[in-house]
């Protein structure tokens, strides 16, 4: 680590590049269910994760699946049921303000809806100050200033006087967004859980801010779990991709792999309903089920109500993710050496129709040229 180093976190020069920056490993989570007389809601089971430094990491699922109490559970705004949280390999679980403080400098959240998440009665320069001050200590005069144009410039909200002493409501959605990204960036995080950032957004500014993360992680070298329910924009920008069902990891791999070439059934059917995966029951699975309750998930696969090619294995076991190809999982009994597997057939073609934008779109109609930016 040089003196310009961007992130002068205390130990870091030792660290192996190979390790994660963020991992979890076996997380769980279960949220009593009021009034349920012991009843527990089963949000997110067994979920491992690995998120390096630079990478983006995208997790890909419909509402409900448990991809915002994943983000929850890695800022550590609440405790996981069980499970382990590893920040460059070493126990990350915080237990006080001051551990938690000293987190939350290194993992910071950006959120979905920025205009709930920047307080309407104080300025840019009140909020990113506040940031600064807790982060990074007091500063005061041209230090001050120096930072606070920093962080603007950063985010491209130029020039940065324009911005700094606007309120919430002068601004646009956009915009608020990239307050908010300048308020963690404050911090001079090494992670960013960045939780649906696009989706509250118009669709004609999403892929700014897209691109405005893409280079944070690039000059920052700053590490992103992009949460998503739209896989599309997930191949656009994130290097892997982890799909979740009812809590459950189901696929991982290369994002371009995952969703070019779907290998988990559920996976195979939000391809095909891009962008719009709340909407696949209508279209794809008429009467065939909905998503499944998290206080009784299904036996076995999650998805086996779901899924066209369910044996009697698939309602009594769980399956394992199982190598799929090069640094791919999948998580159905399909891709497992035994007899009594499910014969898998193409779920696209199961139900027909068309296959869906996933495959050739981005974001706000984005050309593939441009992933070639990162
Ligand atoms: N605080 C909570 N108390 C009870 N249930 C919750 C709580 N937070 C989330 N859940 C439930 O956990 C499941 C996963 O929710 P969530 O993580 O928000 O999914 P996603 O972000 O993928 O839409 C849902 O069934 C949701 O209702
Ligand atoms: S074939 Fe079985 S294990 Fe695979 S997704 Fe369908 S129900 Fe799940
Ligand atoms: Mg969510």
């Amino acid at each position: 680590m040089t003196s310009s180093d961007p992130h002068p976190h205390d130990g870091d020069s030792s660290q192996d590049p190979g390790t994660p920056v963020l991992e979890a490993q076996a997380l769980r989570k279960y949220f009593p269910v009021r009034g349920g007389r012991g009843a527990v809601v089963h949000a997110v089971e067994d979920v491992d994760l690995r998120l390096h430094r630079g990478e983006v990491l995208a997790l890909v699922g419909e509402s409900g699946s448990g991809k915002s109490t994943i983000a929850r559970l890695l800022a550590q705004l609440m405790p996981a049921t069980e499970g382990r949280l590893l920040l460059h390999g070493s126990d990350a679980t915080v237990r006080g303000r001051r551990a938690f403080r000293r987190y939350v400098r290194r993992v910071q959240m950006i959120f979905q809806d920025p205009f709930a998440s920047l307080n309407p009665v104080h300025t840019v320069r009140y909020t990113l100050s506040r940031s600064l001050r807790i982060h990074r200590g007091r500063l005061r005069g041209p230090a001050l200033e120096q930072a606070l144009t920093e962080l603007l410039d950063r985010v491209q909200l130029r020039p940065p006087e324009r911005y700094v002493d606007a309120f919430p409501h002068e601004l646009s959605g956009g915009q608020r967004q990239r307050v908010a990204i300048a308020r963690a960036l404050a911090a001079e995080p090494e992670v960013l859980l960045a939780d649906e950032p696009i989706s509250m957004l118009d669709v004609s500014i999403r892929l700014g801010i897209l691109n405005l993360l893409q280079d944070l992680r690039t000059r920052l070298d700053i590490g992103i779990l992009y949460i998503t329910h739209d896989i599309a924009s997930a191949r656009y920008f994130a290097d892997r991709t982890m799909v979740m069902y009812a809590g459950r990891v189901v696929e991982t791999g290369d994002s371009e792999a995952v969703t070019q070439d779907p290998k988990h059934p559920y996976t195979q059917l939000l391809v095909r309903s891009a962008p719009d995966p709340d909407g696949m029951e209508d279209r794809a699975l008429g009467a065939r089920g909905e998503a499944p309750s998290l206080v009784t998930p299904p036996s076995g696969c999650r998805f086996h109500p779901r899924c066209p090619f369910a044996v009697d294995l698939c309602r009594t076991e769980v399956p394992p993710l199982l190598e799929v190809g090069a640094a791919r999982t999948a998580a159905c009994w399909g891709y497992a050496e035994r007899a009594d597997r499910p014969s898998l057939g193409s779920i696209l073609e199961t139900y027909g129709g068309h296959r869906a934008a996933a495959a050739t779109s981005t974001p706000a109609g984005a050309t593939a040229a441009g992933k070639d930016q990162r």
